[in-house]
């Protein structure tokens, strides 16, 4: 299979400059057919990531048996410069949380060019929706894919330097919806398969409402309600266990949000003629499914949770009012980026299917009040700030047939 372009290697722009970032940027250069760019627009990371660029990085792989591996790997091009990055451009990863998205979205837009494909890794909920608002007709040339998480648990050791992966998933969902007018013939997920390397096995979602049903952003809401809602204001002496610390009532909101998440993507496949909405499950299942060696007790939702290995040790977002005195800080991205750009989208597209969402309103209803934001009122997405999301609502869709409809393939083949 061939995966080179015009100019006789790939071009692959990795947009961002954090842990994620790195990684992309510095696996794909290892391709020698791939000429692998960064474009980060943040502060001076451009500046800092370049000036260390000669001498190159290194990833350091941690594998399953406990051994380590090191690769040394260059990036050709660290920049600031859109015009530089993104012209000749073939795949445009962006690396960065949620909130950052329309930054590098309006940025690229005059250079991407026909037949380009924009990466979210991950997309979140609402990727599609922001990337078509702002590219606009540049997006009906383009194919959008949304990787539903970051393929490996990763952290930076030395900006512009040394990145450690701690660990692949198995595999990972990707969606992609393709611009009626773009004629890309190199296949989608096996090229970015090439670009990401061996692990994870890239695995294609059936569309891309379907990924932002499964989004894993319904995760945090939930437990930040369900935890902090009765609080009696008094800051704790230690920070509680997040995932492993979840009780009845926390495992009850997710299953309910899950629930209302297949409950709206099976009345979509009754309303959408030929449409497979089977990839969305329920959460339960999910961690069956992902983590399957790493839980002890399957028993129920709450159990899988709190006795899964990948958790060990995570705990709530707190701020240390004073020397050992902690409250929880709702401006984390469990919060900030999980619901306008989460179980936000999420309720609107629920909104459309004409689904009930009791559970996720009751979610948001708290979560929009300690982000001192309005999103909802009462059941409906009609508050104020619906703007600041990523919601179908916020960008005119007003039916479910239009988000399948109009000038985009949502199951390409
Ligand atoms: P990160 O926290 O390392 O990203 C930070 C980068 O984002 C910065 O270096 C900068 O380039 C950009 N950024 C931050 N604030 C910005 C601002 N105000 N304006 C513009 N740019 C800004 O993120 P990371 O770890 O690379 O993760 C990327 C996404 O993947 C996130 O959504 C994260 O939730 C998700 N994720 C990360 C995992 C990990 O192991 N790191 C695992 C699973 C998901």
């Amino acid at each position: 299979m061939c995966f080179v372009g015009m100019s006789g290697k790939l071009v692959v722009v990795t947009c961002g400059g954090g842990n994620g970032a790195h990684c992309l940027a510095g696996l794909a250069a290892m391709r020698s057919d791939i000429e692998s760019r960064v474009l980060t627009l943040y502060k001076d990371e451009a500046e800092r990531w370049s000036a260390k660029l000669d001498s190159g990085m290194l990833i350091t792989v941690h594998n399953e048996d406990g051994s380590k591996k090191t690769i040394e790997t260059k990036p050709a091009l660290v920049t600031k410069d859109p015009q530089k990055a993104i012209t000749g451009a073939d795949y445009i990863f962006i690396v960065v949380p949620a909130f950052a998205h329309a930054q590098y979205f309006e940025a690229m837009s005059p250079y991407v060019g026909e037949n380009t494909v924009i990466v979210g890794l991950p997309g979140q909920a609402g990727f599609e929706f922001e990337c078509v608002h702002i590219l606009k007709s540049k997006a009906k040339t383009s194919a959008i894919v949304t990787f539903e998480s970051l393929p490996w648990a990763c952290r930076l050791i030395e900006f512009g330097k040394n990145i450690e992966i701690l660990g692949f998933k198995d595999t990972l969902g990707a969606s992609i919806l393709k611009g009626k007018q773009c004629n890309l013939t190199r296949p989608i997920i096996e090229t970015n398969q090439y670009i990401l390397g061996e692990k994870p096995k890239v695995r294609r979602v059936q569309n891309y409402i379907a990924i932002t049903l499964m989004a894993k952003s319904i995760v945090h809401p939930p437990i930040m309600y369900g935890k902090w809602s009765q609080w009696d204001g008094k800051p704790l002496k230690e920070k509680p266990l997040f995932y492993q610390g979840i009780d009845e009532r926390q495992a009850e909101l997710l299953s309910g949000v899950s629930d209302e998440c297949m409950a709206t993507a099976k009345a979509i496949e009754k309303k959408i003629e030929g449409l497979d909405m089977s990839d969305v499950i329920h959460v339960f299942d999910w961690y069956l499914n992902y983590y399957s060696d790493q839980i002890t007790d399957k028993s129920n939702l709450m159990m899988a949770m709190r006795t899964n290995k990948a958790y060990n040790g995570l705990v709530h977002p707190m701020k240390e009012v004073e020397p050992g005195k902690f409250v929880p800080d709702f401006t984390y991205r469990y919060m900030k980026e999980d619901v306008p750009e989460g179980i936000v989208p999420m309720k609107g597209i629920a909104e459309l299917a004409g689904v009930a969402t009791p559970y996720l309103d009751e979610v948001i209803t708290w979560c929009q009040k300690q982000l001192n934001k309005e999103f909802i009122v009462g059941t409906s997405l009609t508050g104020k700030d619906l703007e600041e999301t990523r919601a179908p609502q916020k960008y005119g869709i007003s039916t479910l047939q239009e988000l399948f409809s109009g000038d985009f393939e949502t199951t390409p083949i």
